[in-house]
């Protein structure tokens, strides 16, 4: 299962990079907003600075809804750098961009995925990845983790390569549900991450374990 984080926020991912776990980065324009990183310039920068910490893949996400658009934009962030993967909206003109970019060996990400509907035209149109959005699903009570397994469920029967990324997460008890289902990847905050490495039974088990080294030195 690859590890992504989920923000635009250079600190963290450089703390996520130096945890040894991480396998790569997804963004977006609210993400990129939220680090106060805009004007299409300072977009593009900020993504060669973080495809410069990271030694996986970084999304990338257009902004034009128009097909040529879309081209346009897609062509111009894969020329950035070998590890930008073009973030594709899940619209009409999106899977028709999605099957140019794959007929034209640039890899993408089919965001805004919340139906397993949508995810089958992804994999048709020959996405890379394909990002359903389990936490906003669970925000309206619907059930995000039966999406991620649906999806699961009809590209294996199919043999499809897009990979299953989990967007949207929010905490750790997602990624371990993700895992067992068997979604790709996953992405989601740094916090869901390092709740990973969390049990209170290793925190008391290593001080007692230190306390008796400590009593014979
Ligand atoms: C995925 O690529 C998106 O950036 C992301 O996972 C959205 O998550 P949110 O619902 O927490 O905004």
């Amino acid at each position: 299962m690859k590890f992504f984080i989920d923000t635009a926020n250079l600190d963290q991912i450089r703390e996520a990079q130096e945890l040894s776990v991480l396998d790569g980065v997804t963004t977006n324009p609210s993400l990129m907003a939220k680090e106060g990183i805009t004007g299409r310039n300072n977009i593009l920068k900020h993504y060669v600075d973080i495809c410069n910490i990271v030694d996986g893949d970084v999304s990338a996400e257009v902004i034009a809804t128009d097909v040529e658009g879309m081209i346009k934009e897609g062509e111009e962030l894969a020329d950035l750098h070998d590890q930008i993967v073009v973030k594709v909206p899940m619209i009409r003109n999106g899977v028709k961009a999605l099957k140019y970019f794959s007929d034209n060996g640039i890899r993408t990400n089919c965001t805004l995925v919340f139906s397993v509907g949508q995810a089958l035209l992804a994999a048709k149109a020959g996405a890379t990845y394909v990002s359903p959005f389990m936490g906003r699903l669970d925000d309206i009570s619907t059930d995000g983790l039966n999406l991620i397994a649906e999806i699961r469920h009809i590209y294996d029967n199919y043999a499809f390569d897009t990979q299953i990324l989990a967007a949207s997460v929010r905490h750790t008890m997602h990624i371990i549900d993700c895992a067992k289902i068997g979604a790709d990847v996953m992405t989601g905050p740094l916090s869901s991450i390092e709740g990973l490495l969390k049990h209170p039974l290793t925190d008391i088990g290593l001080e007692k374990f230190l306390a008796d080294y400590n009593k014979g030195n």
